[in-house]
């Protein structure tokens, strides 16, 4: 496939996977303050959000960035410094997404009036924002690439 088609691709996963994200965290961070009579429907949205946008988004987005990096061959890879940096910055995503996954597991399998913590949600959207923004002006910019 040309490159071209791997960048759309990889780029619609992105749009998908961090728009999902950033929307699933937040909205546990809503929920977090909601009557207990509410929080059944807020887990309801949260789950489809997940699973239906943020998990297929990351399985597009990795796909096909594995695509794009097996198709520029493993001498770019090995000069591509900016490379490394991003892929240890998607790790701390992929990190945050499992806890935020976990953490809505629970959530759905526990009493709805059981407390929830708003902070641990409102950091999580946070880092996840920064990150994004670190891994797309990594990407751009390409810093300390030797081609
Ligand atoms: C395992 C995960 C990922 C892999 C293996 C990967 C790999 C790649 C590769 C090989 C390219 C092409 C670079 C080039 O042609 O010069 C690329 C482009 C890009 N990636 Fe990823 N990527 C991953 C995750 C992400 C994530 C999570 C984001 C954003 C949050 C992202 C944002 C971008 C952007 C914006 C470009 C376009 C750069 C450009 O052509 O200007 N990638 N990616």
């Amino acid at each position: 496939m040309a490159r071209g088609w791997l960048i759309g691709f990889h780029l619609i996963g992105v749009v998908l996977w961090m728009g999902g994200l950033m929307a699933f965290s937040r909205i546990l961070g809503y929920h977090s303050k909601e009557l207990p009579s509410a929080r059944p429907r807020f887990t309801f949205i949260e789950g489809r959000l997940n699973w239906l946008v943020a998990v297929p988004g990351a399985v597009l987005t990795v796909a096909f960035g594995l695509w794009l990096a097996i198709d520029h061959g493993m001498a770019w890879f090995r000069v591509a410094s900016w490379m490394h940096w991003k892929l240890t910055l998607v790790l701390a995503v992929v990190v945050i997404h499992t806890v935020l996954t976990v953490k809505h597991g629970q959530i759905r399998r526990a009493h709805p009036a059981e407390p929830m913590s708003r902070g641990l949600y409102a950091a999580l959207h946070g880092t996840v924002g920064l990150l994004l923004i670190a891994i797309v002006l990594l990407a751009t910019t390409q810093p300390m690439s030797q081609r």
